[in-house]
């Protein structure tokens, strides 16, 4: 159903990170990023608008092999996460001609909204994911609990930590209300296999839990 928006997926991953960020290991000739890891069992959310992919994230189960598993192991000193409800999330992007836009909900809050009302509605209680440091601010002010499982270290230039983010109905119910949703944001189509729980009413705006930055 939405495999003509694979081709383009994978270019705007080896623009973004091989020819922008100059992420050299993740080059390949055919100029398409896309490593060990996207497999069948990889989750993709597309952010999608009049046709045109401008932004994305990808899912893991961690009971496969993940990032933090398999490249990043010594960020998270407790030792590997392999938990039914958990995900691993990587290569969150917006397109650049999207990003830091103030009319509207912005495309990555939305990314985060979204695979958070997927996270609640397939059962998921966390995230885990290996990120630069510069997140954490961020995810504090919109609410996202993250908790680091390791010291940040300096890879290639830059300092990466592994954190495990709560997922809970409190949380999405925030970010909702933060973007201005009263529904949920999520399109599910030819899921119809897939277990799905309720998800609470949000028509009814509650506090957000988000902390003023400081
Ligand atoms: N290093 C440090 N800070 C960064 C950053 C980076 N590589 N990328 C974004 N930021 C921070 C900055 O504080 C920036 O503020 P500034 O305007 O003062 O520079 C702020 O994020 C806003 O970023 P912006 O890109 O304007 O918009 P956004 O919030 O709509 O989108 C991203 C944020 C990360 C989704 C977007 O920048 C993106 O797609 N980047 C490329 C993909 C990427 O790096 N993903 C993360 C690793 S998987």
């Amino acid at each position: 159903m939405y495999e003509s928006y694979f081709d383009p997926y994978f270019r705007l991953r080896h623009d973004i990170y091989v020819k922008q960020h100059k992420w050299m290991a993740l080059d390949r000739p055919d100029g398409l990023e896309k490593d060990q890891f996207d497999t069948e069992d990889a989750v993709y959310l597309f952010c999608i608008d009049g046709g045109q992919l401008i932004g994305a994230m990808r899912a893991l189960p961690t009971q496969m092999p993940t990032l933090m598993s398999d490249i990043f192991p010594y960020l998270n000193i407790r030792g590997p996460i392999r938990r039914q409800d958990v995900f691993e999330l990587s290569r969150i992007f917006v397109i650049p001609e999207r990003r830091g836009e103030h009319a509207g909900p912005r495309v990555e809050m939305l990314l985060l909204t979204a695979i958070t009302e997927y996270g609640i509605s397939i059962g998921l209680t966390g995230f885990s994911i290996v990120l630069e440091s510069w997140w954490l601010p961020r995810f504090e002010r919109i609410g996202w609990k993250a908790q680091p499982l390791g010291m940040p270290q300096t890879i290639d230039g830059m300092s990466v930590l592994a954190v495990l983010v709560d997922c809970d109905e409190t949380t999405w119910k925030s970010l909702c209300h933060q973007i201005g949703l009263t529904r949920p944001t999520l399109t599910w189509r030819g899921l119809a296999d897939v277990n799905r729980q309720a998800l609470p009413d949000i028509s009814v705006p509650v506090p957000p839990t988000a902390q003023p930055a400081r």
